[in-house]
């Protein structure tokens, strides 16, 4: 595989998505892991990530002399270059001017790295290289940089000055395959079926004949861990599936059939409705609402667990950018807007060892391997569903019967969007203008409405749709007037208890996608 060594840019995750993209197997360490933890991966390769330092600035991240040592090649990405250059007695200075946005750089000497003539690339750097380490040639200028690009063609060290992992740069996905491909020499076999192979043989060498237990959310992550954990050992997994009362509708029905049905699976469902609402009862505050959500849903998996006899192994979902974000060099930690917390996320202190099938994949593999593994595109493509579900939907108190309204006015909703196309059918897929995420909130707040002759006084519902490429920023989604108008009717006519529609037209910043 590639090691990629993070320096602290905002993109490390991205060129290793990249890089798996191309269906190499990368990992992605700080730039100060420990060497045997680097080289345990046998790297092919490494990346150097950018990052906000100044090289020359004191207590500046360095390269590594383990790498330098290898022998193997080296791509140094914007500050990864000025860490090549400056390791290896070239000079690095501010630029004139800072350098940010498109640029088009031209590459009039032959390499591997870097296809001849101009291309557009996306800059991003403060520092450029003002002289080149011995045995370096310049690949490729550019009107700012007169190094964009370089090279030793020799020990096969290259460093770029630009961005080859975002997207503003066509280029660059040829770019970064040229060098895990062409120059690594690595093979591209990291597809979702050799991704599942070494997953089963993984996980049964770990649990043997012993039994597993998960905790299925209807979550694309936790049921493709299940998914693929069954595959391995089949009946020794019993996949617990708590109904909350707090789903939307049809969702237990989609977790029965698909565990059941199509994987055989043998599947445990809990009815924890009630207790889940009596916790409930009486509480408005969203924060208190997921907490105590979080610590039912550990009591009753673990009352069900108990009752299921001694199991050693417990399925985890636990993705890639969850490992590499706790590992991650000093990005400031993000202040705690809300709780975000997944129903079947559970504390590390249960008495379980823990399998982790997902560990090393991103969601979008994560995706793929679901899909290979026969999971409904339904499941696997699904937009994003808090795991406090409609209880942080429904504003105010949380009640069966508030529920119901709320479910039956979101299904509308949802439904008429799918009707309409809008839907997006691949999360996150770049370019897309459509729905990512579309939803009913029940708000706390009566109005009043005249029906027939009848004046009504009863429960407003608002309508939240965005588009997003990564849910952290957010716009409200322009749907088109007639079917917001018959989604309202629809909504009001066919769900007692609801007189009132409103649409929710704030991005995010500054409201966020939920209510709560
Ligand atoms: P916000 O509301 O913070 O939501 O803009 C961003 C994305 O996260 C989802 N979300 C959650 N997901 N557990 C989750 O797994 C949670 O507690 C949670 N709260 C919000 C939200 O649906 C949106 O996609």
């Amino acid at each position: 595989g590639i090691a990629i060594l993070d320096f602290g840019s905002q993109y490390s995750q991205l060129i290793a998505r990249r890089v798996r993209e191309l269906q190499v197997y990368c990992e992605l360490f700080p730039w100060d892991a420990p060497a045997e933890q680097v080289m345990a991966l046998r790297p092919q390769g490494f990346i150097l990530s950018g990052g906000p330092a100044s090289v020359y600035a004191p207590g500046a991240p360095q390269i590594p002399d383990y790498v330098l040592g290898s022998g193997r090649p080296i791509l140094g990405i914007c500050y990864g270059m000025q860490a090549l250059a400056h390791a290896l007695g070239g000079k690095v200075a501010p630029a004139p001017e800072r350098e940010y946005g498109p640029a088009e750089i031209e590459t009039q000497l032959p390499n591997p790295l870097l296809p001849m003539g101009r291309q557009r690339v996306w800059m991003s750097h403060g520092d450029r290289i003002e002289a080149l380490p011995p045995g370096f040639e310049v690949l490729a200028r550019s009107p700012n940089s007169p190094i964009a690009a370089m090279g030793d063609l020799t020990r096969h060290y290259y460093g770029v000055q630009f961005h080859p992992e975002v997207h503003h740069t066509p280029g660059g996905k040829d770019i970064l395959r040229r060098f895990v491909v062409d120059i690594c020499g690595a093979t591209p076999d990291w597809t979702p079926t050799s991704i599942i192979t070494q997953a089963v043989e993984r996980i049964r060498a770990q649990v043997g004949s012993e039994r597993a237990l998960a905790a299925v959310s209807g979550g694309v992550d936790s049921s493709v861990a299940a998914a693929l954990v069954q595959r391995a050992i089949g009946d020794q997994l019993v996949a617990v599936f708590v109904d909350t009362g707090l789903l939307r509708q049809g969702e237990r029905e989609q977790v029965e059939t698909t565990f059941r049905k199509t994987l055989g699976a043998n599947l445990i469902v809990v009815d924890a409705a009630e207790t889940f609402l009596n916790a409930l009862k009486g509480v408005t505050d969203p924060e208190q609402k997921r907490r105590i959500i979080g610590e039912t849903f550990i009591r009753v998996f673990e009352q069900e667990a108990r009752r299921l006899g001694t199991i050693r192994f417990l399925v985890q979902g636990t993705i890639y950018p969850d490992v590499v974000e706790s590992s991650a060099p000093d990005r400031s930690r993000a202040q705690r807007i809300k709780t975000h917390h997944n129903v079947g996320g559970l504390p590390a202190d249960l008495s379980f060892e823990l399998v982790e099938p997902l560990r090393y994949l991103f969601k979008d593999e994560v995706r793929l391997v679901g899909e290979a593994l026969g999971l409904p595109p339904a499941l696997v493509w699904r937009q994003p569903f808090p795991g406090p579900g409609l209880a942080v939907r429904c504003l105010g108190e949380v009640t069966a019967e508030r529920l119901a309204r709320l479910r039956a006015a979101d299904a509308i909703f949802t439904s008429e969007l799918e009707h309409a196309g809008l839907l997006q059918q691949r999360p996150g897929s770049e370019g897309e203008s459509a729905v990512a995420q579309a939803f009913a909130v029940l708000l706390p707040v009566q109005s009043v409405g005249v029906m027939g002759d009848q004046r009504t006084y009863q429960d407003v519902v608002a309508l939240r749709a965005v588009t997003t490429q990564d849910f952290m920023t957010a716009h409200w989604a322009r749907l088109p007037d007639d079917l917001l108008e018959r989604i309202a009717n629809r909504i009001v006519n066919e769900v007692d208890g609801i007189n009132r529609v409103v649409y929710d037209i704030t991005s995010k910043p500054p409201a966020t996608i939920e209510w709560e």
